[in-house]
């Protein structure tokens, strides 16, 4: 399958090297970032993650890309897309995701990579909509969700308790290819 590769303003979005994942665990594997996704990962659970970014490649031809920051070569986190695959979520959809490590937090990265994503799901990947998942209390990642205009989709939300015990309920954004354009204008 061909190499994916693609430029932002500061950024690319690319397929995974082997090199990338210390620098990707490095940066990411902390308790602030993981904080709403299980904890800090431990070995098993590092490689499995890295199994499945890659297996989604192979499947779909889209993963969470390696974003790389241009002006250094800083390896910041990933972003991009998958076909949502949590066990009583909506199994199937576009889902666009991202992590970033934490000194790249507040800088716009996110959003610069995730309407990458989201124009990519629409002109490449033939997704007619994207939904984005997370829980109640990521408020980083659902104001993320906001500004890139998704809305909220209570109907598709679903439980777990994988991620947070307290409020034990994925929470569901999504936006269908009319609205992207509007919002992108
Ligand atoms: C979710 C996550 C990717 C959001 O990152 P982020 O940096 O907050 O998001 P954005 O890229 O949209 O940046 C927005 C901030 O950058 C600021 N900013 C600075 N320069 C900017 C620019 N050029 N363009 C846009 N925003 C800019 C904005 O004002 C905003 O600041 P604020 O948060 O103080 O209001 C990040 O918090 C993260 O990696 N979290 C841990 C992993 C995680 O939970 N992932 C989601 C799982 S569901």
């Amino acid at each position: 399958m061909a190499d994916f590769r693609h430029e932002t303003q500061r950024l690319i979005l690319r397929d995974w090297r082997d090199e990338d994942w210390p620098l990707f665990w490095e940066g990411t594997n902390t308790e602030n970032v993981m904080r709403w996704l299980g904890g800090v990962a431990d070995a098993a659970k590092r490689k499995g993650a890295q199994d499945r970014l890659l297996s989604y490649k192979r499947e779909h031809g889209h993963t969470f890309w390696c974003v790389e920051r241009k002006a250094d070569g800083a390896i910041l986190g990933f972003c991009g897309l998958k076909r949502s695959n949590q066990a009583g979520g909506p199994i199937g959809m576009m889902e666009a995701g991202w992590r970033l490590r934490e000194d790249a937090w507040g800088q716009g990265y996110a959003r610069e990579a995730a309407e990458a994503s989201l124009d990519l799901a629409f002109e490449q990947f033939g997704a007619d909509e994207v939904i984005a998942l997370t829980v109640q209390r990521n408020e980083s990642s659902w104001g993320l969700m906001k500004r890139l205009g998704m809305r909220r989709r209570e109907d598709l939300d679903f439980d777990n308790a994988d991620f947070d015990e307290e409020e034990p309920v994925i929470i569901v954004y999504s936006i269908d290819r009319d609205s992207w354009e509007a919002h992108r204008g």
